[in-house]
């Protein structure tokens, strides 16, 4: 397992920011009527004048620069020409970026217009989840404190935690070890966090049950039962004594609805 020093800190920051500030950048432009494509391009163009570029681009034969999934879609949805955002919609964009070799990765969630009260009771318990998972963070807690910490904060409604996805470490690399599970199991009891660890916390909540299925295209993951999915991600880095997130949002946007 990797671990960072104050250089490789130094440059994660920068890579988080720019990652961060694609999230921003693209809020306004969240309407009714506009394209998953439109907003993917979008995106894309802003990585390459921050001076960075996509990690999702081409990945494992990913298409595009950007992962846009609306409603039951879980995660990794492709961004299509023909797939327009309406009223009542929720979304989450993924963006990871590599600048000077470092990768940042977040993602949050988006509300076309006004959403029924349990899709944003859904993303409000989805934030709150990678806020408090992320918060408790320091050297010498086990792993297993952050899929706790999630069933925690959800543990009075009846929602799904996606098993099939998790978090994961990085720096230099996309995904590398440890394995971030959001939901508690006590393998993760003996795995220590540590000083220099980065990784990223981003939990998958549905508002039905767990499971999920992957479409033929090999990527777009949707929930079986088609209950909405909602998603928030940040990639942190465990301090001396605690936590920095990377991926903090220079506008200090959190969560929809948002004040643009
Ligand atoms: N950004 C996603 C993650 O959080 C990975 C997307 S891979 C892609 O790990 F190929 F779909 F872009
Ligand atoms: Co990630
Ligand atoms: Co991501």
């Amino acid at each position: 397992m990797a671990i960072y020093n104050k250089h490789d800190f130094a440059k994660l920051r920068v890579a988080g920011r720019i990652a961060a500030e694609v999230l921003d950048y693209i809020t306004p432009f969240i309407k009714e009527g506009v394209s998953t494509l439109e907003l993917n391009d979008l995106c894309h163009a802003f990585i390459l004048k921050k001076g960075a570029t996509s990690a999702c681009l081409h990945y494992n034969g990913f298409p595009k620069s950007v992962c846009i999934s609306i409603n039951d879609v879980i995660c990794h949805g492709i961004p299509r020409k023909d797939e327009i955002l309406k009223k009542g919609d929720i979304l989450n964009i993924d963006v990871t970026v590599i600048k000077d070799g470092y990768y940042g990765d977040t993602s949050r969630m988006y509300t076309v217009g006004k959403v029924s009260k349990g899709a944003q009771d859904l993303i409000n318990y989805t934030y709150e989840a990678m806020m408090s998972a992320i918060d408790i963070l320091r050297p010498g807690l086990p792993l297993s404190v952050i899929g706790y910490t999630v069933e925690e904060v959800i543990k009075h409604k009846k929602y799904g935690i996606v098993k099939d996805f998790a978090g994961h470490g990085i720096g230099k690399k996309f995904h590398e070890d440890p394995n971030i599970l959001h939901y508690y199991t006590s393998f993760y009891d003996k795995h220590i966090i540590q000083e220099g660890m980065v990784f990223t916390v981003e939990p998958m909540i549905n508002t039905g049950n767990d499971e999920m299925f992957i479409e033929k295209n090999g990527w777009i993951a949707r929930t079986c039962d088609e209950s909405l999915s909602a998603q928030f991600e940040h990639t942190i880095g465990i301090t001396k004594d605690g936590v920095e997130i990377f991926t903090l949002s220079p506008k200090g946007f959190t969560k929809p609805p948002y004040k643009v």
